[in-house]
């Protein structure tokens, strides 16, 4: 129930391994879609995988809760939950779904287990969810279960994550829930823990608090590095080689963005203050991040000298690479910032164009007109005197000599330490890449073309 990205990407996990999956989604353009074969999302390997479902009939859409209710032995729900109001999480579209399946599930027979999936926070499942669809269902627990199952989806490779998860964790207050979820994911390879359902939902909060800090981490590191002299790639390769730290998700960059991290962590600190228990961490993780939108936006005027009047071209609007979603994408402070110095901008994305387009129209941007949206990365950067890379599609890798001939000066500021040497010697680059102390500083818009770059 609920076919975003992490429902779409959870439902045809199931039905490759054979379990049959009925999916409703509120929107009837989002359902036709689905019948189609057509994913709603860019995501590697999605929309394959739900053409050949389709085709097979172990994915079916609905057009009813009733009808999935009726259908579905066990219902998970893959509700969104925004930001909300004062830090906390939006619940609404997730209490109007339970009340709904609640009416839908007293006109249907036999058991059945209903799985919190969306990311709520620790006590939502016992004190909110289950409470409501008890009242609005009439069921006791000899005929609905009520268990979470938090997800550890990454956008980019969800088809992979959910088909291959490395653990699967179940927060059941009942024998018969553990035994229809355990069957639910066998085949699936993965380690279960079973935890109670307030302890699974703090192991989805904290493995994202988790690993935000560890961006944040590696993000106020390479603030030193830039300073020292060195590269945070180098330093992070020999701080990862410790097995105790690990080489993962240290990569240094705009900062954290995406529909996940920044909402997740606000909720955390709410819920931590309504707890009486600290979130220092969580603290920490957004002052950082906070911190380091800022900086981007000083390397970038630092590289330029000054912004008014230059041509400045984005590249990469997604908040990774990988994914047409903008939510929370750093590249909107970073346009923002630009075009309120007096900068002539221009941004262009190989398939999150259009979201962005759409999300900076309807807020920051109709107050901050003349931003160009550019179907191609050359048209971006004609006539451009900087470039800053915001996320890392393989496309701008390869960066053809002609794009730098293009640019009035072929100068880049590499958020993501992406383009390599070689490419940057046969483009004639000069790059100022964060978190690498000593670049291109000295190349100011209007000096003279590099005749050869450095590794910066
Ligand atoms: C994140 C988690 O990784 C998933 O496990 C989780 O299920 C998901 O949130 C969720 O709660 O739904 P996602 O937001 O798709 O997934 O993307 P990440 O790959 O985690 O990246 C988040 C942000 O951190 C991006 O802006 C990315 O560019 C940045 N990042 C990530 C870095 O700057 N450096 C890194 O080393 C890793």
């Amino acid at each position: 129930m609920g076919v975003g990205y992490m429902g779409i990407a959870t439902a045809l996990a199931f039905a490759r391994r054979g379990r049959r999956v009925f999916a409703y989604d509120v929107n009837p353009r989002v359902r036709s879609r689905l019948r189609a074969g057509r994913s709603p999302y860019h995501e590697e390997g999605l929309e394959e995988l739900l053409r050949a479902e389709v085709r097979r009939r172990r994915f079916v859409v609905v057009d009813t809760v009733q009808e999935l209710s009726a259908s579905a032995q066990c219902i998970f729900l893959c509700l969104p939950t925004p930001a909300g109001r004062l830090g906390r999480i939006d619940l609404s579209p997730l209490r109007r779904a339970v009340r709904e399946l609640g009416g839908a599930l007293r006109r249907v027979h036999g058991y059945r287990l209903v799985v919190v999936k969306s990311t709520v926070v620790p006590g939502t499942t016992e004190s909110i969810v289950e409470p409501l669809l008890r009242r609005t269902s009439g069921r006791g627990v000899d005929l609905l279960g009520v268990a979470t199952n938090p997800e550890f989806l990454a956008e980019g490779r969800m088809v992979q994550d959910a088909l291959h998860p490395e653990r699967v964790v179940v927060g059941v207050s009942d024998a018969r829930s553990l035994r229809w979820l355990a069957a639910v994911y066998k085949g699936f390879g993965a380690p279960l823990f079973q935890l109670s359902p307030s302890g699974a939902e703090l192991v989805k909060y904290g493995s994202n608090s988790f690993l935000a800090l560890k961006v944040s981490f590696a993000n106020e590191i390479s603030r030193w590095t830039e300073v020292l002299g060195s590269n945070i790639d180098d330093v992070v390769r020999a701080l990862g080689a410790d097995p105790r730290i690990g080489p993962t998700f240290l990569r240094a960059g705009p900062g954290f963005g995406g529909s996940c991290f920044e909402k997740d962590l606000r909720a955390f600190r709410t819920r931590a203050e309504e707890l009486g228990v600290p979130a220092c961490a969580a603290d920490a993780a957004l002052a950082i991040n906070q911190e380091q939108t800022e900086h981007v936006s000083e390397l970038i005027q630092s590289a330029a000298g000054r912004l008014k009047g230059r041509t400045v071209a984005v590249l990469g609007l997604a908040f990774k690479a990988g994914t047409d979603d903008v939510r929370e994408s750093r590249a909107f402070p970073i346009v923002e910032r630009l075009v309120r110095d007096g900068a002539r901008v221009r941004v262009h994305d190989p398939v999150a164009l259009r979201n962005f387009r759409r999300e900076w129209n309807g807020g920051v941007g109709r107050s901050l007109p003349g931003v160009r949206f550019a179907t191609s990365a050359a048209g971006a950067l004609r006539g451009a005197d900087l470039a800053v890379l915001q996320a890392d599609w393989p496309q701008y890798l390869e960066w053809p000599s002609r794009w730098s001939q293009a640019m009035r000066t072929p100068l880049v500021v590499d958020l993501r330490r992406a383009l390599s040497p070689a490419a940057q010697e046969r483009a004639g680059l000069r790059v100022l890449a964060l978190g690498v102390g000593g670049g291109a500083r000295g190349a100011r818009p209007g000096s003279p073309r590099a005749s050869s770059s450095r590794r910066s």
